[in-house]
């Protein structure tokens, strides 16, 4: 294990071996390959292969819904943990597709760090682009995975560069590959002048590694052929003398990623990769909250949902909170208070999502997700805590980009709708607007894919084909200012006016001059593209 000193020093243990990471990498860049190594490394599961498995271990990722499995894309998150070494590891799956941009984002209020796939020959590519972007306006620490190195990839400094120079960040290698595609044979652990090399007969093998004294130690020659160890002897040098060295705060600051080089399908630097998490991770790490920052080495217990997720389990309709614990150390059965509603909640089955199966969360620590199975009383956003009144910030709700009309097929079942659009708004899976005058709902989404994917489960679960059609507006505000204010605006622009899920004013359109209009006509309102959930 490596030698870093945490920046937290007065963690509890339990705390400070804990990792919650998510992966951010672009669709095919090896995300699925990698989860599954760790699982199997972690003892999470028996063989690779199960969490791209049909069936009953199909749920070990998220793909629940059919119309995911039909697409092969996973539209919603899900929470992973697994031991490996010292470390307790919470893996938090993101959605990889574009469309679902929103989720992902509060996925990411609820991880310390995140692990950037990226395709050897491919480079940095769009979704990995926007995924970094996100992390980068919370500043998450980066650790960087270049995947699929046993095939024909660009030359590594290429790599490199693309990544400093599209990325604006500072890249300093954890490993250095050895040959590439076919010539491929392993990699030099930089950081720990080991050699690792990779076995290509058994896929599932970890690598041995071979302690190496140097560079110029003559062990290397016994495995390394002479062409390719001239060639990584002169890269080295190279990398020496123009890269910078790893800066573990440079890191933590998001200023630096390290990048390790492998192949996720031989199971090849997956290793090495979680060594660095477990170095670079970090730990937990403080919660900003009102009215004061929650630490994670504070005795009382406090979480926040970050996600609601229906059909965890499709016989039942059963919906789970994912809670990221903030501080303290929580045990089954604990009585919380429910923040929002200032309401008592006894929380007697808590589960942790243990890769193959779910399991009772008999306790969790600061930087663990826990599931809260419930009735819909937890929303994202929602703070839990024992009794004092603290809200999480930093999870904001961004205004739909598209707009649509909805209609039930069977205009008697529009009960039956308004319930099914309420929870999916209250998920976070939408938007859901009442317009102040007439009936019907609109819906607002980021990407058109997630009208097909609302109309499938509304079928699904509800029994109730539905209709989407155009709407008149194509841009949603939401209305900040005092409560008079807002009335008065209100009642001057009914026909633009609705109300969220939330009960709160939101300002309907389809011109920017109208939006323009507002800021000069109304001083006193405010007209805003996000809202903090609460
Ligand atoms: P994703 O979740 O990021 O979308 O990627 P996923 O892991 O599904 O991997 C995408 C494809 O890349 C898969 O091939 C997978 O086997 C392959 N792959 C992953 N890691 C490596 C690697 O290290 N080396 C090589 N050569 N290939 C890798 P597929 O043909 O789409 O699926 P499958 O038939 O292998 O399941």
């Amino acid at each position: 294990m490596l030698d870093v000193t945490p920046n937290r020093p007065n963690l509890p243990a339990e705390i400070a071996c804990r990792r919650t990471f998510a992966i951010i990498s672009h669709p095919d860049a090896g995300k699925t390959t990698l989860t599954e190594k760790f699982l199997l490394y972690g003892g999470a599961i028996q063989m690779a292969g199960q969490v791209r498995a049909k069936g009953e271990a199909r749920r070990t990722r998220s793909d629940f819904m059919k119309m995911e499995q039909d697409r092969g894309i996973s539209v919603s998150a899900s929470a992973m943990s697994f031991d490996y070494g010292e470390f307790r590891y919470n893996l938090v799956d993101t959605p990889g597709h574009s469309d679902f941009s929103e989720d992902t984002y509060r996925t990411l209020t609820a991880v310390d760090a995140a692990v950037m796939v990226i395709d050897g020959a491919k480079g940095v590519e769009s979704q990995t682009q926007k995924l970094f972007e996100v992390c980068r306006l919370r500043d998450l620490p980066i650790l960087t995975f270049c995947n699929k190195m046993d095939r024909e990839s660009r030359e590594t400094f290429e790599i490199i560069d693309e990544i400093q120079e599209n990325l604006a960040i500072d890249v300093s290698p954890a490993s250095w590959p050895i040959g590439v595609g076919r010539e491929f044979i392993g990699c030099y652990d930089l950081l720990n002048d080991r050699l690792e090399l990779m076995d290509r007969a058994d896929r599932n093998v970890v690598s041995e590694s071979i302690k190496i004294n140097g560079l110029d130690d003559p062990l290397l020659t016994e495995h390394v052929p002479a062409h390719l160890l001239e060639q990584l002897l002169e890269e080295v040098e190279m990398v020496r003398e123009l890269l910078p060295p790893l800066d573990p705060q440079a890191v933590l600051e998001g200023h630096m990623t390290p990048i390790w080089f492998g192949s996720a399908i031989n199971s090849f630097g997956v290793k090495e990769l979680m060594d660095g998490i477990g170095a670079y991770g970090p730990e937990p790490q403080p919660q900003s909250a009102e009215p004061r920052q929650i630490s994670p080495d504070e005795k009382k217990v406090a979480g926040f949902v970050f996600k609601v997720q229906a059909n965890m389990d499709p016989k039942h309709r059963d919906r789970v909170a994912f809670v990221r614990m903030a501080s303290g150390h929580f045990k089954r059965g604990m009585k919380l208070t429910h923040v929002r509603t200032k309401k008592p909640m006894a929380i007697s089955n808590p589960v942790l999502f243990l890769a193959s199966d779910r399991e009772l969360a008999e306790e969790a620590w600061a930087g663990d997700i826990i599931g809260i199975p419930n009735h819909g009383q937890l929303r994202i956003g929602d703070t839990l805590t024992e009794g004092e009144a603290l809200r999480v910030t930093g999870i904001p709700s961004f205004a739909p980009e598209l707009l649509q009309g909805v209609r039930a097929g069977d205009p008697l079942k529009s009960k039956h709708l308004e319930k099914a659009l309420m929870q999916f708004a209250e998920e976070g899976a939408a938007k859901v607007f009442k317009p102040m005058i007439g009936s019907g709902f609109i819906v607002g989404v980021v990407g058109q894919l997630q009208f097909e994917v609302l109309a499938s489960r509304i079928e699904m679960e509800y029994g109730l084909p539905v209709r989407f059609e155009q709407s008149q507006f194509t841009s949603a505000r939401w209305v900040n200012g005092s409560t008079q204010a807002i009335d008065k605006f209100a009642e001057s622009n009914k026909q633009h006016i609705s109300y969220d899920h939330d009960g709160d004013v939101v300002f309907l359109t389809r011109l920017q001059w109208d939006i323009d209009r507002v800021g000069r006509d109304y001083p006193d309102i405010k007209l805003t593209a996000t809202k903090e959930m609460m």
